[in-house]
């Protein structure tokens, strides 16, 4: 059986013999269909990029029916039982996980990356005292090309490494920094003693003149979730950082463009509305009363569904079993019990099975989140530090992929055609609208 795909245009009665490799065809093989000589070529039309593989990548592999995420191979949960977060960064930029030596060589250099310049902590001064911990984040990650101007050399291996160190190092001090300037805390500086999240927790938690000590449960929890987190293929905020560095923009400026795409509700901010949904609800008798209001189309469940995944989302699986850890030191967060509760209801409703409703990633993460002490507004940030793993890994690969251009879809053009200019004094009579 030959690999090809017959095309039979009904136009023009002709027919086209198209070679189908790895499960697609090639749409510039759409271009020599046309009804006649000077016609452009038949294009698919695609708006939200449902059916377009826009690049081949060996980074992430999700099967969404069968709920199955891997990085390089290696089963999700596999990462999350036995990996850190710096391996797992490895492995998702390196291809293969690291020797011991080689992965010692990878934490200290992120350690030593850990500071970021002075006048950057001045730059972030000047945001107003109520900014977003997400807005600050964007714009001071957009800076750091101005500070590390040599990023820009994307073809030199050496400064791609080292730009790697930078980003991975200085986001958890530049994200901790907006949040504590977010409520007027003197900023933390980083200790390179400590562990990667357990850095983070101190830079976000410690009291000035005191000293802290991250709780161990907690900080592998972190770890955990920004293993989870680090990479799930050609998302918004995925396309965002290829379509970008496509123009071969630094990578600082590009992560900027990314975290922005992330900053979006329908992307990054779904585990807050899972927070506002659960006390909206309040209490787990109102649950069958606001079950009844999403199946009359009122309001959606959120925290679950999912473009990709038809079936239980893995990364919500390894959150769920997360939380017990985390209440064990924080104390249950009562949201956890209506969610609980909210999940065995939805998945015994045929409403929700006949769709494969599932919960997502974001079902769970708020509640942790919230029980370990960060705010609400802190979540787009906490999803963006681990997922830089992810954009530079998946940026790197479209750099070195010598099939990719700049990115440059393409329109149905709808409007108007050859008209004339109209001179102001002849358009009075129209309408003020
Ligand atoms: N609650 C109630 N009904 C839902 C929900 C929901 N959360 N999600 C989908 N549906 C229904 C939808 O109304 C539709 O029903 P019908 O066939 O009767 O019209 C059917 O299920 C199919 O939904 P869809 O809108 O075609 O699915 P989609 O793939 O376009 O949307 C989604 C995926 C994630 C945007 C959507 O499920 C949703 O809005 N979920 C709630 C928000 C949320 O939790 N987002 C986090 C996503 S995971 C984070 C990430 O990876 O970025």
């Amino acid at each position: 059986m030959a690999d090809t795909l017959t095309i039979t245009d009904n136009r023009t009665g002709k027919s086209y013999e198209i070679p189908i490799a790895d499960g697609v065809i090639r749409a510039m093989d759409l271009r020599q269909i046309k009804v006649s000589q000077d016609d452009f070529g038949l294009m698919s039309y695609d708006p939200g990029f449902l059916n377009t593989a826009a690049c081949k990548s060996r980074i992430t592999f999700i099967d969404g029916d069968a709920g199955i995420l891997e990085y390089r191979g290696y089963p999700i949960e596999e990462l999350a039982e036995k990996s850190s977060y710096l391996e797992t960064a490895y492995l998702l930029y390196r291809g293969e996980l690291p020797s011991r030596a080689m992965l010692q060589k990878w934490t200290e250099g992120v350690r030593l990356h850990t500071i970021i310049h002075e006048n950057i902590k001045k730059f972030m001064d000047g945001f107003h005292h109520d900014a977003h911990p997400m807005g600050i984040f964007v714009g001071t990650v957009a800076a750091l090309s101005t500070f590390y101007p040599e990023g820009k050399n994307i073809f030199d291996p050496e400064t791609r490494r080292i730009t790697f160190y930078r980003v991975i190092a200085k986001v958890p001090t530049i994200a901790a920094f907006a949040y504590r300037y977010s409520i007027g805390m003197p900023y933390a500086y980083p200790d390179n003693e400590l562990s990667y999240p357990g850095n983070f927790l101190r830079m976000m938690f410690a009291n000035p003149g005191e000293h802290y000590k991250p709780n161990p449960v907690l900080e592998r929890a972190l770890d955990v979730l920004f293993i989870l987190h680090a990479d799930h293929e050609q998302n918004c905020s995925t396309s965002a950082m290829r379509v970008v560095g496509s123009a071969h923009t630094d990578p600082f400026t590009s992560i900027a463009a990314a975290a922005s795409a992330l900053y979006g509700p329908l992307h990054g901010g779904a585990n807050e509305a899972v927070l506002k949904m659960l006390r909206e609800i309040g209490s787990k008798d109102k649950i069958p009363e606001y079950i009844k209001r999403v199946k009359a189309g009122e309001v959606k469940l959120m925290g679950f569904g999912h473009r990709v995944y038809k079936n239980y989302d893995p990364r919500a699986r390894i959150i769920k079993q997360t939380a017990d850890a985390v209440f064990e030191v924080t104390g249950r967060n009562p949201l956890l019990d209506i969610a609980l509760e909210l999940e065995r209801i939805a998945l015994e409703d045929d409403y929700f099975v006949k769709r494969k409703l599932y919960p997502n990633v974001d079902f769970y993460s708020g509640i942790i989140y919230q029980a370990m002490g960060f705010p609400t507004e802190m979540f787009p940030v906490l999803f963006a530090i681990p997922r830089c793993a992810g954009w530079l890994s998946q940026w790197e690969e479209m750099l070195l992929d010598p099939e990719q251009k700049i990115a440059r879809p393409r329109q149905v053009y709808l409007g108007e055609r050859q008209r004339h200019y109209v001179p102001i004094e002849e358009r009075d009579a129209a309408p003020v609208r």
